[in-house]
């Protein structure tokens, strides 16, 4: 046992040319923490176990960590994804091998809630059509009393899924004096009493909505939870607006739906094929709002992603179980616990 805490970053975390992906990641903590070591490791994907067998933490960007990336008798005890997706990740394999997988619900918070908010002013301010209007001269400005946008005071703010997220754009929207009300079958309810949000069925939530946000997790469950029969439920004066995942919404049910005009709208970060076919008829329709699963990213987005992961490598360094854990069941095994005793011991201060 060395007083040397080894933490590998995925090769991806650089680029060809030698330099950092995402520069607002500040791993300036990680090099000054006492006894750690840090390198990038080469770029393959899945990893391979040879490369992690020395490291006792991976902060993972898009590669994949799959059962053969498992470090055999390794001190590996920690993948710290960069992000909250974890479908690249063998959670089972993580548990079995007593690694814990954390994520950065922190660092995607405030900016997924804001790209909501962002969604929802534009569609309902017509930006993107007044812009158009604007570039056309005379002939737009013409045309502006055409495109009267909508105020929100008293309109009916919706959710599916009030947790991270969530909850977070019902603190953000809470200025417009919107009324709010959230579907959500686990919803911690004191969450939603702090928020004044009415928890409603789901039927009721489409009915309500003036605008319609999604905030769910992609489950066998979720997949096309908005379908051709929900989307019927909704006001022909409503917006949906999706920054979960794509194959939540039936795409081409949408679709028809905004050809034929039966709902307003539609602000989209995610579509169920990323990217997408370009002859997808959803990239013709001018009543959507599209974005390339990157509306939340920003400086302080990708910086507060680099923190929480900074933040877990050095919490499991000093002995602390970390925030943000997925598989919390490895949090038992006696391989966790063992490796965690002996950081308290090497490094607490
Ligand atoms: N666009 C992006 O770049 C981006 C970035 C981060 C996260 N996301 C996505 O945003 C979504 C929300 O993330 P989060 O961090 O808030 O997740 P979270 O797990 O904190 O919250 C999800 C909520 O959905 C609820 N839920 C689960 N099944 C439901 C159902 N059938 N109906 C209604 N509610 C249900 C859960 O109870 C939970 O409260 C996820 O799909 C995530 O992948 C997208």
């Amino acid at each position: 046992m060395t007083d040397r805490f080894c933490v590998a970053l995925s090769g991806d975390f650089k680029r060809a040319d030698g330099t950092l992906t995402y520069p607002d990641f500040d791993l300036a903590p990680l090099r000054v923490a006492r006894g750690v070591e840090m390198a990038f490791i080469d770029s393959v994907s899945p990893i391979r176990a040879d490369q992690l067998k020395d490291f006792d933490a991976l902060i993972l960007l898009s590669h994949r960590f799959a059962p053969e990336s498992v470090p055999k008798g390794g001190c590996l005890g920690l993948v710290a994804r960069f992000g909250v997706g974890y479908d690249t990740v063998d959670v089972d394999a993580c548990t079995k091998a007593g690694i814990a997988l954390v994520i950065t619900p922190d660092g995607v918070r405030r900016p997924v809630a804001v790209s909501i908010i962002t969604l929802m002013l534009a569609l309902t301010g017509k930006l993107l059509t007044k812009d158009r209007l604007t570039r056309e001269a005379a002939a737009g400005f013409a045309r502006r009393s055409d495109h009267m946008g909508v105020g929100l005071v008293g309109r009916t703010l919706a959710s599916l899924g009030i947790g991270n997220i969530g909850a977070e754009l019902f603190r953000l929207a809470k200025p417009f004096d919107m009324k709010f009300i959230a579907h959500d079958p686990y919803a911690d309810r004191s969450v939603a009493a702090e928020l004044g949000i009415d928890l409603v069925s789901l039927a009721d939530a489409f009915r309500r909505a003036d605008i319609l946000s999604v905030s769910v997790p992609l489950s066998p469950a979720t997949h096309h939870l908005v379908n051709a029969e929900r989307l019927a439920l909704m006001k022909p004066t409503a917006y949906l607006i999706n920054t979960a995942r794509g194959p939540i919404v039936d795409q081409k049910e949408l679709t028809r739906a905004l050809q034929e005009h039966r709902i307003a709208g539609a602000g989209l970060d995610v579509l169920e094929e990323e990217p997408p076919d370009p002859t997808d008829p959803i990239l013709k329709l001018d009543n959507v709002i599209l974005a390339p699963h990157a509306l939340c990213w920003t400086d302080q987005c990708f910086a507060g992603n680099g923190a929480a992961d900074v933040k877990a490598v050095l919490d499991f360094q000093h002995g602390r179980v970390p925030t943000g854990v997925v598989n919390c069941a490895v949090l038992e095994s006696e391989a966790w616990k063992r490796r965690l005793a002996e950081n308290r011991r090497r490094f607490a201060e």
